[in-house]
């Protein structure tokens, strides 16, 4: 690297780095002095949203072009109004992730994560919380992984297993597109009544079924299913617990059935600080979390009987997903 090209660097990364800081700086002012609130019962102008907040109107003026500029506020003709995503940041996710982030230095001192949402004892309780606003979240991805696996025209009238389905976004989301297609959701008993609620509000009531219980203890079938879903799971199991599950979940395939592993798939360009920042998220939130390579995915469904394991980016938010597909094989190594 020469002295401009290294020059280059340097000062993208710091702006990079000020931007960054900056807009949670913003972001977190406006939350703490309630200017998301102040807009919440309807549009405004600067002067009565600093009206509302007790601020001054220049000021706010200034925040509100900042805040257009994140994406949570939207602005026409000086007035302000919340923006779609605003919706989104008032209930749990409000503060980011702060709880978690708050932890993180006592974290790097003591080893133990703030929860472990990757126990037995945590895991439902946790998760019951949490799969709603993961099918928000997901939506987009789940759409475009269903284009990608041509639901609907090269693969139809399947009857499709969502391991640690949550809310079922995933393999509701296929069903959709393909009037053929039933769904049987393996998860926790009280996120599994979650899934059966989207489910009912997606009109797919009908073709819907659920495992309540432990993925790795209850019965998922043998040679049941035409398709697997594993989507954002192999991120909370070891090594050990993956190859363990994906072993169950090839025996309730039929041969020549499918798996499709949906997780974050680390290395996708634009991605890698989204995947890092994820993958100290999980060490935070988890025991035995993390994030594995393709490399490793595709090792530990070699290890649990499938083949053909092809990796592809998932081009939707967060940019960081991938889908692994594989077929079942005739004997597991
Ligand atoms: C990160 S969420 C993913 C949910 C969903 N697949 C998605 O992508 O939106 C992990 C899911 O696995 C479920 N889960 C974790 N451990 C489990 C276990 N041992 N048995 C059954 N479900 C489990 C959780 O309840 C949760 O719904």
């Amino acid at each position: 690297m020469n002295a401009a090209t290294e020059q280059l660097a340097a000062l993208q990364a710091y702006f990079g780095l000020m931007n960054m800081n900056g807009a949670a700086r913003v972001y977190r002012t406006a939350q703490e002095l309630g200017v998301h609130e102040a807009l919440r019962g309807g549009a405004g102008t600067a002067a009565e949203v600093a009206a509302a907040c007790g601020l001054h109107e220049a000021p706010v003026a200034l925040l509100l072009d900042a805040l257009c500029a994140l994406g949570t506020v939207e602005a026409t003709d000086g007035c302000y109004a919340l923006a779609p995503v605003a919706n989104f940041l008032s209930g749990n996710y409000r503060n980011l992730g702060d709880e978690y982030w708050d932890f993180l230095p006592t974290f790097l001192r003591t080893g133990t994560p703030l929860a472990r949402m990757d126990s037995v004892e945590q895991s439902e309780a946790q998760y019951e919380q949490q799969v709603s606003a993961l099918a928000w979240m997901m939506t987009p991805a789940a759409e475009v992984f269903a284009g990608m696996l041509g639901i609907g025209s090269e693969r139809k009238s399947l009857r499709i297993l969502d391991v640690g389905g949550g809310s079922g976004i995933w393999s509701l989301t296929c069903a959709q597109r393909d009037a053929g297609s039933t769904v049987t959701v393996s998860d926790w008993p009280a996120v599994v009544d979650i899934a059966a609620g989207f489910a009912r509000r997606m009109g797919l009531a009908e073709r819907f079924d659920a495992i309540p219980g432990n993925y790795h203890e209850a019965d998922l079938g043998s040679g049941a299913f035409d398709l697997a879903i594993v989507a954002n799971v192999t991120h909370i199991e070891t090594p050990e617990g993956n190859v363990a599950l994906l072993r169950r979940v090839r025996d309730a395939l039929r041969p020549g059935g499918e798996i499709a592993i949906v997780d974050v798939i680390p290395a996708q360009g634009e991605g890698r600080l989204p995947a890092s920042l994820y993958a100290l998220g999980l060490g935070l939130r988890t025991e035995s979390g993390r994030v594995h390579s393709a490399a490793a995915l595709q090792g530990y469904l070699a290890d649990a009987g499938f083949r053909n394991a092809q990796v592809e980016p998932i081009p939707a938010p967060p940019f960081t997903m991938g889908i692994v597909v594989a077929s079942r094989g005739e004997q597991p190594c």
